[in-house]
């Protein structure tokens, strides 16, 4: 049986988590990967085999982690690793230290709702260990960056996919503004096929949840073929991406089960808005009150969660005027930008209504023919720097009796003047609100959804992790 599978494995071509059965050797299961997650989970008398932790989390928290190139021979008492060969291989234990609760819904009805709810300690465990006991200055231990290293970065190249991919889109600004370094935000399947110009004084900042994400990980590949160094900003120890990449920043978010993204984004936002703080600092492009400003914000954002929370039943009720309709749209200027792209993919991945984000200085170009009496428009209106201009948007839209959700800041007195009906986030620096105003929009997309009768965590056609390309 097991040189049989060896004698198969090394003819397939692709990527793959295969596990074997012998109907003659029905004790023994034999496991495999190539590009695709595996992992063995390893019990008192009885193993396990999954593709992610979350599976095994409530059996055990002692794993294998597979590599490419290695075959796991499980049985009950015993598992053997070797290499494709049948040379043993000497696996290091990897402990899981996940609470076991994470994996349960803990009195939530969907897993997507208690990860919303998850936010505020998530972003605290997140941040926490990078910011200095006195609050001013930020630290990535794990990075150990100095000066030359951030100073002799030429770009920096973001890859990611779906909601990692607008974390990213925000990073660009966070990072252009405040560590003065140009960024390009690639979508990763997009990446690898463009003959890009990456090179040694690239660094290459690859953001995932799962760590999992083929297309991501093919692009750091590439990435790194090309000679750039890598930085993998992503939730899961042990992931293949936190393995090819040359350094890792953890979010600390904890194990995210519902296929839409809510905590793990947030807490990428967070690293990625310290991780700017940092490299301006380090490059002298970062005024020292700037860094400590901005920090005194982010340290507020846990508790400001809860003002959201209260405004939780307003968010419902505003969910009879989404229910019914086949077209929502998201429009934003600059950060909020790229927030309406996350709430319009939060909304269509599990209401399946269609939604789509706009720039809002793009309507005049075209989509604006779109807009007709009744259609829902969501108007973000965090962005102080960019608010008249927003206003002016918002006035395109209510010409043609669009109705109208603003998003603002607390303490705005013009929006409210424009729009049907008003969510207001608790004021903050410019670069930490967009972190709270996702939050809206994930509870409006979730209750939309469950007015709906949709299966919240498991939205049709989707995948927790996309592990094939
Ligand atoms: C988010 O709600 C999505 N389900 C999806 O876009 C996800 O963010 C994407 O597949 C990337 O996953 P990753 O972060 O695990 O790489």
């Amino acid at each position: 049986f097991t040189s049989t599978v060896r004698k198969v494995l090394v003819r397939l071509r692709g990527s793959y988590s295969l596990v074997f059965m012998c109907k003659f050797e029905p004790d023994k299961i034999i496991c495999s990967k190539k590009d695709n997650p595996l992992i063995v989970g390893l019990g008192q008398g009885e193993n396990y085999i999954a593709s992610d932790i979350p599976a095994i989390l409530s059996y055990t928290r002692k794993t294998y982690i597979m590599n490419d190139g290695e075959i796991a021979i499980v049985m009950k008492d015993n598992v053997w690793v070797t290499d494709l060969e049948g040379k043993p291989i000497s696996k290091k234990v990897f402990e899981v230290n996940w609470d076991a609760e994470a994996a349960e819904k803990g009195g939530f009805e969907h897993f997507m709702l208690k990860e919303i709810y998850e936010q505020p300690k998530a972003i605290k465990d997140t941040m926490s260990c990078r910011i200095t006991k006195d609050g001013k200055h930020v630290h990535f231990e794990e990075l150990n960056w100095t000066p030359e290293d951030v100073k002799s970065i030429g770009k920096i190249l973001i890859t990611a996919c779906g909601t990692a991919y607008h974390a990213g889109l925000l990073a660009k600004y966070f990072i252009e503004k405040l560590a003065r370094i140009p960024v390009e935000v690639d979508i990763a399947s997009e990446y690898r096929y463009r003959d890009p110009l990456t090179d040694s004084k690239t660094l290459c900042i690859v953001i995932s949840q799962s760590g999992e994400t083929i297309d991501t990980l093919a692009a750091l590949k590439e990435a790194k073929r090309r000679g750039a160094r890598s930085l993998a900003v992503t939730n899961v120890v042990g992931s293949s991406i936190s393995r090819e990449a040359d350094q890792v920043a953890y979010t600390w978010a904890g194990p995210e089960i519902a296929v839409a993204s809510t905590k793990a984004y947030t807490t990428q936002l967070v690293t990625l808005l310290l991780l700017s703080l940092y490299m301006g600092r380090l490059n002298g492009n970062l005024p020292v009150d700037r860094e400590e400003k901005i920090l005194a914000d982010l340290t507020k954002l846990p508790d400001q969660c809860q003002a959201i929370f209260d405004q939780v039943d307003f968010i419902k009720g505003l969910c009879s005027a989404f229910k019914d309709k086949e077209d929502v749209f998201f429009i934003g200027r600059s950060m909020d930008y790229g927030l309406a792209m996350e709430g319009a993919l939060k909304l269509k991945e599990i209401s399946y209504i269609h939604a789509e984000s706009y720039a809002g200085g793009e309507l005049k170009h075209g989509t604006l023919s779109l807009i007709e009496a009744g259609v829902p428009v969501i108007a973000l209106a965090t962005q102080l720097e960019v608010e008249e201009k927003m206003i002016s948007n918002i006035k395109e839209v209510k010409a043609r009796d669009a109705y109208v959700v603003g998003v603002v800041q607390d303490g705005d007195t013009e929006v409210g003047k424009t729009v049907d009906d008003l969510i207001k986030v608790p004021a903050s620096d410019d670069f930490v609100v967009p972190i709270l105003a996702i939050i809206p929009l994930q509870l409006l997309a979730y209750y939309i959804a469950v007015s709906r009768g949709n299966d919240v965590d498991k939205p049709r056609n989707l995948a927790k992790s996309v592990t094939v390309e």
